[in-house]
This record gives structure tokens, C-alpha cells and sequence, in this order.
């Protein structure tokens, strides 16, 4: 077992795509890849330091898969996991919904004794809304393939650079 399971439903297109780029900038020695659609509790709570690809649809809600999970995923203990979150979202599209999606698995996850990790400096997107903002940050990396899709790979490499001094594996 490799230090970090990145977790995503290997059918969606950005949110692969993104995670694909995560785990090479990572290095794939580090990083396990799990497809959310066949997941098992027991895999899912195996990894101290977990990565989760969850974009937004349906006008601010979970994409499909995660919102299957959620139930089982309600009477989990999360106490002690280091937990990152990624999703690609749009701005322009839904900007009283934007990436909404983090926010609701960030919040969804701390309330079960989860540590958040990844926190992303919000100043260079525009919105009207988001679940995910706290502060001047977004609990987690906002990708934007429809409107800002230039930025994704400085985004994804200054983020995991983040993120390598939060997760503390060898
Ligand atoms: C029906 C629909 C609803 C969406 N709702 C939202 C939304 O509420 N907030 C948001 O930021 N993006 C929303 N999006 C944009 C997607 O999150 C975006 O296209 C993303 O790149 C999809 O990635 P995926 O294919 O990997 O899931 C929506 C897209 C669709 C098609």
C-alpha cells in the first residue's frame, strides 16, 4: 500500500484528467489510485492521508458516486486522517455554486474528525458563492477546464508542492 489514496470516479473527465496530473506531480510511487464507483469502507479508511476528486453538478451538489457513498460514509471516523480535496468547477456557469462540492465533502468530513489539508488561495477566481471558501482560501484546489483551463498546471503543481509539506510521509 502506497502512503496516499486518491480517491475519484475513474469515469469522469476532468476530475480524472486533474487526478492524473496529481499523482504524477506527487510521484505514482507515493499514490494509490481507487475508483470511487467499486470502493469498499475497509480500503476507503485504510490510508492516513487521502486525496478526494469531487467536482460539482447539479447545480451545487455532489457528482454521482459521492453522493452514493455519503451514507455509508455518515458513521465513519475520519480522527487522525489528513484529507485534500480537488474538483474541477465553473465560475462563469455557476457562480452561486462554485465548487460547491469541496465545501460540502470538507465540512461533511471535519465534522467526522477529519483534518483538512490543501487549502488554495481563492484570489484569482470570480464568483458570486462558493461552499468552499473559508477565509481567503477554498478548502481545497478549484480547477476551472471550462474558463481558466491556462491555469490548471501551475495550480495543480503549486498545490501539490502545499501539499507535500502538509502530508508528512516518506
Ligand atoms: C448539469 C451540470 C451542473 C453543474 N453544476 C455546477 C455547479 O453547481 N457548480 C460548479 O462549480 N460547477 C458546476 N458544473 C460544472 C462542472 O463541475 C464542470 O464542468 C466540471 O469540469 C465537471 O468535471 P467532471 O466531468 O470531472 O465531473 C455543472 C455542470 C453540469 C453539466
Amino acid at each position: 500500500m502506497k502512503p496516499i489514496g486518491l480517491f475519484y470516479s475513474f469515469n469522469t473527465r476532468h476530475t480524472s484528467d486533474a487526478a492524473d496530473r496529481i499523482a504524477r506531480e506527487l510521484g505514482e510511487k507515493n499514490v494509490d489510485r481507487v475508483n470511487i464507483e467499486t470502493i469498499e469502507d475497509k480500503v476507503f479508511l485504510s490510508y492516513s492521508y487521502m486525496i478526494l476528486g469531487v467536482s460539482t453538478w447539479f447545480d451545487g451538489e455532489l457528482p454521482n458516486y459521492w453522493d452514493e457513498f455519503l451514507p455509508a460514509m455518515e458513521h465513519m471516523d475520519f480522527t487522525g486522517k489528513a484529507i485534500a480535496l480537488f474538483g474541477p468547477s465553473d465560475q462563469v456557469g455557476y457562480p452561486q455554486n462554485f465548487a460547491d462540492g469541496i465545501g460540502i465533502l470538507a465540512d461533511f468530513l471535519r465534522n467526522r474528525g477529519a483534518t483538512i489539508a490543501g487549502h488554495y488561495p481563492a484570489k484569482s477566481y470570480h464568483f458570486i458563492r462558493s461552499r468552499a471558501i473559508e477565509g481567503e482560501h477554498f478548502k481545497g484546489l478549484v480547477l476551472d477546464y471550462a474558463n481558466q483551463p491556462e491555469m490548471t498546471e501551475k495550480r495543480i503543481k503549486e498545490w501539490c508542492t502545499r501539499l507535500k509539506k502538509e502530508f508528512k510521509f516518506r
